[in-house]
């Protein structure tokens, strides 16, 4: 690639000398192109030994993925584990060398992540903490008047307060050796759904985070990248499917003289058709993590997506909301729901 932009370059500056038959002219051209050029050349990756590297949510999912393929790089891993007796630290500790350390860690708990802390501190390599990423998170899904404001804050605590609180922990830790902070958000940050809206708020919330503190903390020279995944529901463990009578159960009165059983069938039948899509590799995303940890210019964002994901979102964020809502609530699965509610309404 690089080879074809330098004969690129070469063939433009003796275009312009046999064009205006004048060296000055070329010369001049000269400047620029190398600016090009350079643009276009891959500068030399960041180096990981020595480096320490600590994920948040590394039990199942995209954190346990992302801990193996870093510890297989040469970086000192920390992986934060909900459950560090689990199956998932179990898994790690078995496959992964004596350099990757489980330290029981829950982003809600301020002792949690004060602890982890101080054995980060304690356990540190010579070049430093180089990356946090903050990969913990959960996902619920249900109707609005469906869930309980304690519902809305158990979402935030874990996805925005979660990382936040890290972040505050850290700062001082990833500044020192100039490192990187990542953070998980996801499509959902752009494209807000019908029962979607306990996620929805936490991932936009992480957005709006991450852009403030990535220009804080260029004068640092630290660098701050948000992930975007589309769906990878099938390939980790954050989409639970409860069964309609576990739903229905939760619901007041109120609510339940609204909505009917079979109304929450409907929903959990979408659920399970957004888990049974197209299976997808986490190492999609996991690469993308990678590459903001380890490229000396890491993007602000990735956004990790199909094609049809991607012409939503540009949907979503460039067409008029009369658009787009006209769009949602075309879907057929959305007029099902219009007419249960209907039926419900007038018996
Ligand atoms: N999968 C997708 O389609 C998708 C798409 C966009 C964005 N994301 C984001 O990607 C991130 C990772 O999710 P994933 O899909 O890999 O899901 P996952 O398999 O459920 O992994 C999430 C991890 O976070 C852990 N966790 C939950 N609550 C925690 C807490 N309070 N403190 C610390 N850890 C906690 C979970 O532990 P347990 O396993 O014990 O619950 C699990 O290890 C999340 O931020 C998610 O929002 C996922």
């Amino acid at each position: 690639m690089s080879g074809a932009v330098w004969m690129c370059a070469v063939f433009l500056l003796l275009g312009a000398l046999y064009l205006f038959g004048s060296v000055g002219f070329a010369v001049c051209l000269i400047p620029p192109l190398v600016w090009i050029v350079s643009l276009t050349q891959p500068a030399a990756p960041v180096n990981c030994k020595g480096r320490a590297v600590l994920i948040t949510g590394c039990d199942s999912g995209f954190g346990h993925v992302l801990a193996k393929q870093l510890d297989g790089l040469g970086f000192r891993v920390f992986a934060g584990c909900l459950s560090p007796d689990g199956p998932g630290a179990q898994s790690l500790k078995s496959e992964c060398s004596s350099q990757l350390s489980i330290l029981k860690l829950n982003v809600t708990l301020d002792e949690d992540v004060e602890k982890a802390k101080e054995f980060v501190e304690a356990n540190l390599p010579g070049e430093g903490l180089w990356g946090l990423v903050n990969n913990a998170g959960i996902f619920g899904w249900g109707e609005v008047e469906w869930n309980n404001i304690k519902v809305y804050q158990r979402h935030a605590d874990v996805n925005l307060w979660g990382s936040i609180r890290m972040t505050l922990s850290f700062i001082p830790l990833v500044r020192q050796c100039k490192g990187r902070f990542i953070f998980l958000s996801s499509t959902s940050a752009y494209i807000h759904t019908p029962a979607c809206s306990t996620y929805v708020i936490t991932k936009c919330g992480i957005e709006a985070f991450s852009d403030c503190f990535r220009l804080e903390m260029k004068k640092f020279g630290v660098k701050v990248s948000v992930i975007e995944p589309g769906n990878y529901t099938s390939a980790t463990n954050i989409l639970k499917v409860q069964t309609t009578e576990e739903v229905w159960n939760e619901l007041s009165d109120p609510v339940k003289r609204v909505y009917s059983k079979e109304y929450i069938q409907l929903l959990i039948d979408k659920v399970q058709n957004i888990m049974s899509s197209k299976s997808r590799n986490p190492t999609d995303v996991t690469n993308a993590i990678m590459e903001a940890l380890i490229s000396s210019n890491p993007k602000a964002r990735y956004l990790v997506v199909s094609m049809a994901e991607r012409v939503i979102i540009f949907m979503c964020v460039h067409f008029p909301t009369w658009f787009t809502d006209a769009f949602f609530c075309s879907r057929r699965a959305y007029c099902k729901q219009n007419v249960l509610i209907a039926s419900q309404i007038n018996n």
